[in-house]
C-alpha cells in the first residue's frame, strides 16, 4: 500500500467506526424496551414516541426522544414512568437495560410480581415501585443489586416475609414496604438499633397486618395481644374474687343459720331459771 492508500484506508476505518457508534443500537436496551412496551398498557396514550422503530436506537449520547427515558453514554440510565395510569405487568426483560441506575414506575396500576430478574441490574441505585397493585413476594435476589440506595415498595399488595438478606445492602438509605400484605418478623438487619435509633423506623413497616417485631409492637395480631392477655388475667382474677366472696358469704349465712338453730336448740334444752 502506498501513502495515499494508507490514508484512505485509515479514514475509511475512522468513518465506519464513527458511523457504527452513531447508528447501531445497544441490542440489550432495545430488547428491554420492546418487551417492556409489550407488557405495559398505556390506556391514556401518555408514552410519547414509544414505538418499535424508536427502540432500535433509544439514546443519542445523553438524550432520548422517548418519554421517561434519560440516557448516558448511549445507554438507558434512568427510566421514570410514574403517575401515567399505566396498567399491565413489569416485564422480566427489563433486566436487559443493564446500565439502568434508576427505575421509577410508581403511582400507576401495575399488577403481577416484581421480577427476580431485576437482580442483573447491577448498577441500580433507585427502585421505586410504590403505589401500584404488585403482588407476590419481595424478591430476595434484589440483594445482588449492591448499589441500591432506595427501595420504595409502599402501597402494593405484596405478600410473604421481608427477605432478611436485604439488610446486607450497605448503601440502603431509604426502605419503605408500608401498606402491603407482608407477614412474619421484621428482619433485625433492617430494624436494629444503632445508638438508640432503628435503622428504619416504624413508618417503613406499618400497614402490614401480619408483620411484627421491633420497631413495630412485638407479636402484633399474633394470637392474643398483650392487652388481651392482661385483660383476661384481670377479668378472671376479678371473677374468681367475686365467686369466692359469694362462696364465703353463702358459707357464712349457712353457718349463721346453723348457729342460730343450735342456739335455739340449746336455749330450748336449757332449763329456765
Ligand atoms: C434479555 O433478558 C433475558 C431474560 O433475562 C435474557 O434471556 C436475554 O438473553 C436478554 N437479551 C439480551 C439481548 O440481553
Ligand atoms: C445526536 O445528537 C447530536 C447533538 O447532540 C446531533 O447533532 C445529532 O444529529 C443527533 N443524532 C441523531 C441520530 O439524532
Ligand atoms: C398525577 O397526574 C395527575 C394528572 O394526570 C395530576 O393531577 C396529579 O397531580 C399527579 N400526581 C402527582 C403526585 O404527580
Ligand atoms: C417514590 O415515588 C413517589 C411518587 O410516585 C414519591 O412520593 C416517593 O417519595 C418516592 N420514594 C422515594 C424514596 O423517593
Ligand atoms: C445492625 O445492623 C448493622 C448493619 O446495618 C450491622 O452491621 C450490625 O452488626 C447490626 N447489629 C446488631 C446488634 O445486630
Ligand atoms: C421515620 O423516618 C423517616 C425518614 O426515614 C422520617 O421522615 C420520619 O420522621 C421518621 N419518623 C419517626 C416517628 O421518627
Amino acid at each position: 500500500m502506498d501513502d495515499v492508500g494508507t490514508v484512505m484506508f485509515l479514514s475509511w476505518v475512522i468513518t465506519t467506526t464513527v458511523l457504527i457508534r452513531g447508528c447501531v443500537s445497544d441490542p440489550s436496551d432495545q430488547s428491554c424496551l420492546t418487551h417492556l412496551s409489550e407488557s405495559l398498557q398505556d390506556p391514556n396514550n401518555l408514552l410519547h414516541n414509544w414505538n418499535p422503530k424508536n427502540f432500535v436506537k433509544p439514546c443519542n449520547d445523553s438524550t432520548s426522544t422517548l418519554q421517561g427515558i434519560i440516557c448516558n453514554n448511549d445507554r438507558i440510565y434512568k427510566l421514570s414512568l410514574n403517575n401515567l395510569s399505566l396498567r399491565g405487568t413489569i416485564s422480566p426483560f427489563l433486566a436487559n437495560c443493564t446500565n439502568l441506575q434508576a427505575l421509577d414506575l410508581s403511582s400507576n396500576s401495575l399488577t403481577g410480581p416484581i421480577p427476580p430478574d431485576l437482580q442483573s441490574l447491577v448498577n441500580l441505585a433507585v427502585l421505586n415501585l410504590s403505589s401500584n397493585r404488585l403482588e407476590g413476594e419481595v424478591p430476595p435476589q434484589l440483594t445482588l443489586c449492591a448499589y441500591l440506595n432506595i427501595i420504595d415498595l409502599h402501597s402494593n399488595l405484596l405478600t410473604g416475609p421481608i427477605p432478611q438478606q436485604l439488610g446486607l445492602l450497605v448503601r440502603l438509605s431509604a426502605f419503605d414496604v408500608s401498606n402491603n400484605r407482608l407477614s412474619g418478623p421484621i428482619p433485625a438487619s433492617l430494624s436494629n438499633r444503632s445508638g438508640n435509633l432503628p435503622r428504619f423506623n416504624a413508618s417503613s413497616f406499618e400497614g402490614n397486618k401480619d408483620l411484627y417485631g421491633y420497631p413495630l409492637p412485638l407479636l402484633r395480631n399474633k394470637g392474643l395481644s398483650v392487652l388481651a392477655i392482661v385483660g383476661i388475667g384481670l377479668g378472671s382474677g376479678l371473677a374468681s374474687l367475686v365467686l369466692s366472696f359469694t362462696g364465703v358469704c353463702i358459707w357464712l349465712k349457712i353457718t349463721e343459720r346453723k348457729m342460730a338453730l343450735e342456739e335455739g336448740k340449746i336455749s330450748h334444752l336449757m332449763p329456765d331459771y
